[in-house]
């Protein structure tokens, strides 16, 4: 096999999680586009379904909650007995806080007030979520010989936020990066880890993608703002992350788990 052809993922069937949000919708088209057949997976199944319908090969949408044991069995069989295995699986449901009232985003996310139901529905998607999806899916990839797991978690899950890039440009602090999201996603990079070993004789590759943040509408301060502490001098596109998911589902990756690809304009690196 040729390096070009060793990132040719026909006759794979892949399972994306979180498929219809912003970096998920790339995730399925670059797998698509890669040759996998590929199952769009999120809490709207309709949404998944359309989804799938705009993607090349046998897609499939189904809908899932990542934190429904139930969710994820059902899920499992549906696609074994639509394509009677499952080659890759990435773990890309997430959720990231929001707080829906500008005026008082600054004080409900502050540390010192931050809600404990805001902490563990982080954990419950974030870290369970992962941990469903991998037990419930992967055991049946370990137990067909092997597979691809791409657990998805970010810069935050390497270095801390840097609270000064929420600073609008009249130098007020618009809200907090909670403590959840990194905990949650070095948890994720943790995680992965332990999995790629108890794998690896299995076949079963497990290794993490960390993007940096995509510019999806935000305040041209904040664009700003993350721009200038970017190596590369910008905020992600949301298919900037295509080839590195490519590269971890396909053979061209056949030597590689345990790992963090970090996939972030340079952020991490100063
Ligand atoms: N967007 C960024 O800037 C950025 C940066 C670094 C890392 N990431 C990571 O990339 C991944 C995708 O991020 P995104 O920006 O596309 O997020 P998004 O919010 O656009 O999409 C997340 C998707 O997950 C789904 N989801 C949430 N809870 C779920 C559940 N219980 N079961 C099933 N699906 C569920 C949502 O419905 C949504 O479609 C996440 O893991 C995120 O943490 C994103």
């Amino acid at each position: 096999m040729n390096t070009v052809e060793s990132f040719d993922l026909n006759g794979k069937v892949a399972i994306v999680t979180g498929a219809v949000g912003l970096i998920g919708q790339e995730h399925c088209r670059a797998l698509a586009a890669a040759g996998a057949d590929v199952v769009a997976a999120d809490l709207d199944g309709a949404a998944c379904a359309e989804l799938a319908t705009s993607l090349p090969g046998k897609a499939l949408g189904l809908a899932l909650n990542v934190t429904d044991y139930a969710s994820v069995e059902n899920l499992r069989d549906q696609v074994i007995e639509q394509f009677g295995r499952i080659d890759i699986l990435v773990n890309n449901a997430a959720v990231n806080d929001m707080f829906e009232n500008p005026a008082l985003a600054a004080e409900q996310s502050q540390f010192e007030h931050y809600p404990l139901t805001m902490w563990q529905r982080s954990l419950d998607v974030n870290v369970t979520g992962v941990f469903i999806c991998s037990q419930v899916l992967g055991s049946r990839m370990a137990a067909d010989g092997g597979g691809s797991i791409i657990n998805v978690a970010s810069t935050y899950g390497i270095v801390a936020p840097d609270q000064s890039l929420y600073k609008n440009d009249r130098g007020e602090q618009t809200f907090y990066k909670s403590a959840a999201y990194p905990a949650t996603k070095g948890a994720v990079i943790s995680f992965t880890r332990f999995l790629a070993a108890y794998w690896g004789g299995k076949g079963v590759r497990v290794n993490t993608l960390s993007p940096g943040g995509v510019e999806n509408q935000q305040d041209d301060w904040f664009v700003q703002n993350y721009a200038e502490r970017t190596p590369l001098g910008r905020m992600a596109k949301a298919t900037d992350y295509q080839g590195a998911v490519v590269f971890l589902a396909s053979d061209a990756s056949s030597y590689m788990t345990g790992a963090n690809l970090v996939v972030d304009g340079g952020w991490t690196c100063w």
